[in-house]
């Protein structure tokens, strides 16, 4: 039915599956339920510290909250295109590695370690190889994908390493058929790329609607739980920003990690907006080169390194990007509009607040921005979305107007009020500290300035 004959909606129906063994005789048989084993005191629930599972990458690794939780299910979203693909290839090779092999084989219940000869263990327990051949599958990864074939994996693989031991590709897009495979390899890691591709047998709708990737997610939430085996799941970003797929998918999984970036850019920010096993304010940088993604430790050396110093529109501002300051160049330039409306171009941060910022400037500190075509950017390709960096914009456009540059060493973050004044911002010490290191001394912050205007007149000389 394409109308809902209730509310009169279009396309809103979504299918789903109905348990008829849940209702006999049109009522629940609530007698079998069996809740003594799961009705405890919360005082005698015994507390359990998880064992986490290195990614092989600390930038990742601080994005979980220390590694992956196993039993854990993780939404990896982002835009097409983007390097999820490639990002959890590389983790999966690492992971597969089995250099914490000890760690994870308790918890996966892989009782020949023997076969992971590269890990810690095999050192450990100098089993030989014939010694025990009732297990064919050592600790190992499972890799899913329903988007590519096993040869563009391996295609993929090849840009990265030669080293892939224990990997397992299962290029398949029906949702029981992982569920046998993790039966069969019990793997360590379980990776499906991507959930849009999954179909379950239960329904007969298209892979990607509604009805196919809730109940898919559903079957792989209840695999990670009954196995302790954790799971990536890919999902795709739609035009709107929004995971494809319901909302309900968001809140069955652990975690939700989201890699951005701009495809003209090389670099990627995975950041949490959700997570259960650690903090939401964590970031990790990447950048994406020919063979791979790359770790990126020290990102505020990295976006600024192109930075032409003493040019008239470039400030320096100290942001905070998930819970670690980070210093970027903001970039304004300003020319007489040749005819019509001004135009205003805004890259990297949020328009609504660069034209505040532009409207103050033209209030508090006498800019002629009428007849000027405003454009900002944030160098590097990176997003900032918080009002700290209003103080940065409005002294790049000033000095890009004015045509000249300010000092050397300045660093300015803070926000910027609708009457010109100075508001304060968090995390004022670590951005100095991050900024000072780089070799910035010189704040221009609420703290020393009240107004935009005596910021202006201090920076622009
Ligand atoms: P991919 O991981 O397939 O993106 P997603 O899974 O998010 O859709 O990334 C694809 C892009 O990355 C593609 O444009 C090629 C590029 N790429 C590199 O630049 N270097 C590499 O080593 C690899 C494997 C891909
Ligand atoms: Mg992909």
């Amino acid at each position: 039915m394409g109308k809902c004959p209730e509310c009169g909606e279009w396309n809103s129906l979504v299918e789903s599956v109905t348990d008829s063994t849940r209702i006999s005789n049109g009522k629940f048989s609530i007698s079998n339920f069996k809740i003594e084993q799961d009705l405890v005191k919360l005082s005698e629930v015994k507390s359990q510290s998880y064992k986490r599972i290195p990614t092989g990458y600390d930038e990742f690794d601080r994005v979980l909250g220390g590694g992956i939780v196993p039993g854990s299910i993780v939404l990896v979203a982002g835009d097409p295109g983007i390097g999820k693909s490639t990002l959890l290839l590389q983790t999966a090779i690492e992971v597969a590695k089995g250099t914490k092999v000890s760690e994870v084989s308790n918890v996966s219940k892989v009782s020949n370690v023997s076969k992971a000869s590269k890990g810690v263990i095999a050192e450990g327990h100098k089993t030989s190889e014939t010694s025990d051949t009732s297990e064919t599958f050592g600790p190992s990864v499972l890799y899913v994908t329903g988007e590519e074939s096993a040869h563009q994996v391996k295609l993929r693989a090849d840009r990265i390493t030669r080293d892939y031991e224990n990997l397992y590709i299962l290029p398949i897009s029906v949702t029981e058929a992982i569920i046998e495979a993790v039966e069969k390899i019990k793997p360590t890691f379980l990776i499906v790329d991507s959930i849009q591709t999954l179909t379950t047998d239960r329904l007969d709708g298209p892979a990607g609607s509604v009805g196919q990737v809730r109940e898919s997610a559903q079957i792989l939430q209840r695999l990670a739980k009954s196995t302790h085996t954790p799971i990536f799941i890919v999902g795709h970003v739609t035009k709107e920003g929004n995971v494809a797929g319901p909302k309900t998918l968001e809140h069955l999984v652990d975690a939700v990690l989201s890699l951005e970036g701009d495809g003209m850019h090389t670099f990627r920010l995975l950041r949490s907006s959700k997570n259960r096993f650690g903090s939401t304010f964590e970031v990790g940088v990447f950048e994406m080169g020919d063979d791979g993604m790359r770790e990126v430790p020290n990102p505020s050396q990295i976006f600024l390194a192109q930075r032409l110093s003493l040019r008239p529109g470039s400030v320096v501002c100290s942001t905070i990007a998930g819970g670690r300051p980070l210093i970027v160049e903001i970039q304004a330039l300003t020319t007489t509009t040749a005819f019509g409306i001004p135009a205003r171009k805004v890259i990297g941060l949020d328009f609504g607040r660069a034209q505040v910022v532009i409207a103050a400037l033209t209030r508090a500190v006498n800019l002629a921005l009428g007849n000027m075509d405003v454009y900002v950017n944030v160098a590097g390709g990176l997003k900032i979305d918080e009002p700290a960096a209003d103080l940065a914009v409005a002294l790049a456009i000033a000095s890009a107007t004015m045509n000249k540059p300010v000092p050397d060493k300045l660093c300015a973050f803070g926000e910027v009020g609708l009457l010109g004044e100075l508001r304060p911002v968090g995390n004022a010490k670590n951005r100095m500290a991050e900024a000072k290191r780089l070799g910035f001394t010189d704040f221009v912050t609420p703290e020393r300035f009240k107004t935009l205007e005596e910021a202006v007149r201090y920076a622009i000389k």
